[in-house]
């Protein structure tokens, strides 16, 4: 069934509560798949949401599907078929003993009704949810009958051998965050207990962070250099002509962006920088954001603050656009109703899936990222990390962005500017 026919019309009316016996009931769903309400009472939905018995065959595929139940992301389940298994919930095994039906079935429906601040999604709700992607909003992640096929597969859950939901091929060696770097000539890595994204790779990652030669992000850099030297327009002119030596002259200037734009009355962004001088120096049109030939030149000018600690300036002129990013930083957003804060400040250091969840800092940007074989904007990781929890992503270069990224800025200070770096 398609997400467009599942429900299309859901209204979710409450209807009462009654404070002294905890009893409520809400209305949800349409009278397609799902009943019009459930009653919550004394922390369980005792009653079945369809009239067909849930069927734990199916359950077990919903939990494994990526698109539907994806529960094996979090948490560690007594499935040897599939690999690998998240930290961030806690291993399943057992919890078919360990609770009825009916509070399987709550937890599924809304699992805030046992714990407000809880990270795992609400699998069949609709309503509280923010800046979800429009073609999933007024649906919620599991119709009705596919909540009655995961309570059904989780009843089946009954071992008290919780050996058996760890995870079949736990993290590799080669997976797991290595030690901090300890030679001295490395530049710091981790301070005051802020960890760059570099301490969350294996060895031979770094290693290819390391190496001039055999990181590809470097590819951009050349590009760069070669783009700095070129005349353009119609007086002939490069950047050079103005700038000269962008060893000298960009030193320390990616340390320092997003700065506050007198002129705009906004911040800009170093690719916004870029552009502004392409087109009001050079009278050349703006590039496109995350275009290569952009890529490679905010790359070039990174590159030229390798080591230099991140230091934006957070002050009366900025604090306003500081402020909505950090706010942006901790909304909850998207179908899977997470803020950026629940995963890189909470969650870091536990695995989604075989995958290490790091602080999220923004030091390495532009990044050569493995996972997408190419080279991406922090903007590119913000929308990545958006559509991850089907939130609607923003447009890149955008104010939102922009001022999220100064503070991921200020998150990252004194971390040294690692561009290109080398992200998993
Ligand atoms: C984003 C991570 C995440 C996802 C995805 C997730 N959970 Fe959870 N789950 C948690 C966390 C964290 C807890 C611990 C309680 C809390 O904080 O709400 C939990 C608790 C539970 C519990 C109670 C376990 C106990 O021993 O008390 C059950 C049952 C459960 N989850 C089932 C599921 C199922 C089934 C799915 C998939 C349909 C799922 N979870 C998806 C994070 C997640
Ligand atoms: C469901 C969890 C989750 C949420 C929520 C999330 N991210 Fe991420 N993010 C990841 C994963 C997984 C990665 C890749 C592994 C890593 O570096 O942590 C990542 C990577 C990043 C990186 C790259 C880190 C580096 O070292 O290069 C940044 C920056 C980032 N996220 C920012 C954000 C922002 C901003 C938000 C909110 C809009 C956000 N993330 C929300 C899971 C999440
Ligand atoms: C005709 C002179 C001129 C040319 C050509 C020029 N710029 Fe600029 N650039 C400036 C001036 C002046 C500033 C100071 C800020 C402003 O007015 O925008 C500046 C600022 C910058 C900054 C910010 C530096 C800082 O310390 O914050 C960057 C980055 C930059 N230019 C990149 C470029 C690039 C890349 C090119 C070539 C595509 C280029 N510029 C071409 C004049 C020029």
């Amino acid at each position: 069934m398609s997400m467009h026919t599942r429900l299309p019309t859901i209204t979710l009316v409450l209807l009462f509560i009654i404070a002294n016996n905890c009893t409520y009931q809400v209305s949800i769903g349409s009278a397609a798949d799902s009943p019009s309400r459930y009653d919550i009472s004394n922390g369980e939905i005792v009653k079945s949401l369809t009239r067909e018995a849930g069927n734990p065959e199916r359950g077990e595929q919903i939990v494994l599907d990526r698109e539907r139940g994806d529960c094996v992301v979090c948490h560690a389940m007594p499935l040897p078929n599939r690999e690998f298994h998240g930290t961030v919930g806690p291993p399943l095994e057992g919890v078919g003993r360990k609770y009825t039906s009916g509070a399987l079935r709550l937890r599924l429906v809304d699992a805030k009704a046992f714990n407000p601040q809880s990270v795992m999604p609400a699998y069949h709700k609709v309503r509280d949810l923010f800046a979800v992607r429009p073609d999933l909003r007024n649906t919620p992640i599991l119709t009705a009958q596919e909540i009655e096929d995961v309570v059904a597969y989780l009843a089946t859950l009954t071992s008290t051998d919780t050996e058996s939901s760890q995870p079949i091929n736990p993290v590799s060696a080669a997976m797991a965050p290595s030690a901090l770097p300890s030679q001295p000539a490395q530049p710091a890595y981790a301070v005051d207990g802020r960890r760059s994204g570099y301490t969350y790779l294996a060895a031979d990652t770094q290693q290819l962070q390391n190496d001039a030669f055999a990181n590809p992000g470097m590819l951009w850099v050349e590009r760069g250099g070669e783009m700095w030297i070129q005349p353009e327009g119609g007086a002939h002119q490069s950047c050079t002509n103005c700038h000269g030596e962008a060893r000298e002259s960009m030193r320390g200037v990616r340390a320092r962006y997003p700065r506050f734009d007198g002129r705009r009355k906004k911040l800009i962004n170093l690719e916004q920088q870029i552009n502004r001088c392409r087109q009001e120096r050079l009278h050349v049109p703006p590039y496109a954001y995350e275009s290569e030939a952009l890529l490679a030149l905010t790359t070039y000018i990174a590159y030229q603050s390798r080591g230099v600690p991140i230091a934006p300036q957070i002050d009366a002129a900025t604090r306003s656009f500081f402020i909505a990013g950090k706010q942006f930083f901790m909304q909850r957003r998207g179908q899977l109703d997470l803020a950026c804060t629940h995963c890189h400040d909470q969650l870091a250091g536990q695995r989604l899936r075989g995958e290490v969840i790091s602080q999220g800092q923004s030091n390495g940007f532009p990044i050569y990222r493995q996972l997408w074989q190419t080279l991406g904007s922090s903007h590119h990781m913000f929308a990545w990390c958006n559509t991850a929890i089907r939130a609607e992503p923003f447009a890149l270069g955008s104010d939102e962005y922009v001022n999220l990224e100064l503070y991921m800025a200020w998150r990252a200070r004194g971390l040294p500017v690692e561009s290109p770096a080398i992200r998993r």
